[in-house]
């Protein structure tokens, strides 16, 4: 399925990122695929194909569970129906956004992610020390029926000592610029689910 550029909710994450460096979408994918990611998700954790996550990269990764505390898995292309669909979906949001912005993102890199209740993920940002290629950070959420009683937000700090936050409702997609918006994932009373990624840039390169 190919998707037009112009579509307006590119538009709208393109005309957001642009204005202020982040942007939140309420219904990002129909019902039917979310779900299905949900259910692939759910399944790869239960065969335990998800790690916990580290932070910090390479030599430097460490698993730190009072820092970061949830499960994930890296996609590949080819695994399944669902994500192939959700990472075509993401190509194009990315062809998009370099048409409308000139941001020159090359790839895409995406995980499954789930938090077991209590879990949390202390501020920081999206970008390594050692690598700056994270140009723009995405979140699909992927549970159904999610209440701000059951926390599990993700809080962004903004400039000039202002928060947003965002409760993770299934089908709900965030777009942040992953060196500039400091986040926190607050610890939820239930599983918490969902698919994080990124578009790359091409890395500095000597001539
Ligand atoms: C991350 C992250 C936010 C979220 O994985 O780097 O900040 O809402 N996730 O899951
Ligand atoms: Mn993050």
């Amino acid at each position: 399925m190919t998707i037009s550029l112009d579509h307006p909710l590119f538009l709208r994450i393109a005309s957001d990122l642009a204005d202020h460096g982040w942007s939140q979408q309420t219904i990002f994918l129909p019902d039917t695929l979310t779900q299905a990611l949900a259910q692939e998700c759910q399944a790869r954790a239960l065969a335990g194909a998800l790690t916990p996550a580290a932070t910090g990269r390479g030599a430097n990764a460490q698993v730190r569970e009072g820092i970061r505390g949830d499960a994930i898995q890296w996609l590949e292309p080819g695994q399944s129906e669902p994500t192939d669909r959700y990472l075509g979906i993401m190509d194009s949001l990315r062809r998009s956004l370099n048409q409308a912005l000139y941001l020159g993102l090359e790839d895409f890199e995406s995980h499954y992610a789930c938090y077991p209740p209590g879990a949390c993920y202390k501020r920081h940002l999206d970008r390594f020390n050692d690598d700056d290629r994270r140009s723009v950070s995405t979140v699909l959420y992927l549970n159904q029926a999610w209440s701000a009683e059951d926390g599990g937000q993700l809080r962004l700090y903004l400039p000039h000592e202002r928060q947003h936050e965002v409760v993770p409702t299934g089908g709900a997609l965030v777009v942040f610029l992953s060196d500039q918006i400091p986040h926190e994932v607050l610890p939820a009373r239930r599983e918490r689910l969902s698919l994080t990624g990124w578009f790359r840039r091409r890395g500095a390169s000597p001539l």
